[in-house]
């Protein structure tokens, strides 16, 4: 099922089918550094069952993103609910893409869309974004959705602090 469309991308709903290509996003430990590092086929496979639940239950997850010219899958991109963050509820904007597809403004382009759901299909008040703070390339993203540094939180089972960046409707 498509969720947004944008000039060179589509995001769509994950399915069992997209477990190779979505390799090149969670098997390599460069795109996976920023994280909990690489992980196996049969993680991806369980990320896929939960992103279906996700969609089912509440309404959204992360997408999987495709460039519409070919229809690769090429990465991620979507909203996650987190219960307590800094004693709030929060939901976060996510992106995370194969690394021949960095640097052509494609993770900004979809996560613009991804706001806008937010604000307008889903109705949101607020939109944060979790990124270590030395991810720089996440940072700028975020940026260029609007949003700001507005603390910091430190995750369940993580042993460093995260910067929280965030944006209103
Ligand atoms: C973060 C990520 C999604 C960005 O994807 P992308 O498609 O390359 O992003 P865009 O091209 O839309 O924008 C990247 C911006 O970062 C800038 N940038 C690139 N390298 C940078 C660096 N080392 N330092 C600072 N900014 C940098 C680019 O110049 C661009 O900004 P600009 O448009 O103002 O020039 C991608 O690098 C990725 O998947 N990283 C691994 C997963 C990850 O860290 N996800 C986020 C977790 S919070």
């Amino acid at each position: 099922m498509i969720v947004a469309e944008t000039e060179r991308l589509t995001l769509r709903h994950a399915s069992p089918d997209d477990a190779i290509a979505m390799r090149a996003v969670f098997c390599d430990p460069e795109v996976m550094r920023h994280g909990d590092g690489p992980q196996t086929d049969d993680w991806i496979q369980s990320w896929i069952t939960r992103m279906n639940y996700n969609y089912n239950e509440l309404g959204y997850g992360l997408w999987i993103v495709t460039q519409t010219i070919d229809a690769l899958a090429i990465g991620y991109c979507g909203l996650t609910w987190f219960p307590n963050i800094s004693g709030r509820p929060e939901i976060e904007v996510g992106y995370r893409l194969a690394r021949t597809y960095w640097d052509k403004g494609y993770a900004t382009e979809v996560a613009v869309a991804v706001r806008d759901l937010a604000f307008s299909h889903y109705e949101l008040d607020r939109l944060i974004a979790i990124i270590e703070p030395d991810n720089l390339r996440s940072i700028r993203v975020a940026e260029k959705l609007g949003m700001q540094y507005d603390g910091d939180v430190l995750l369940d089972g993580y042993d460093h602090s995260d910067s929280v960046y965030a944006c209103q409707r």
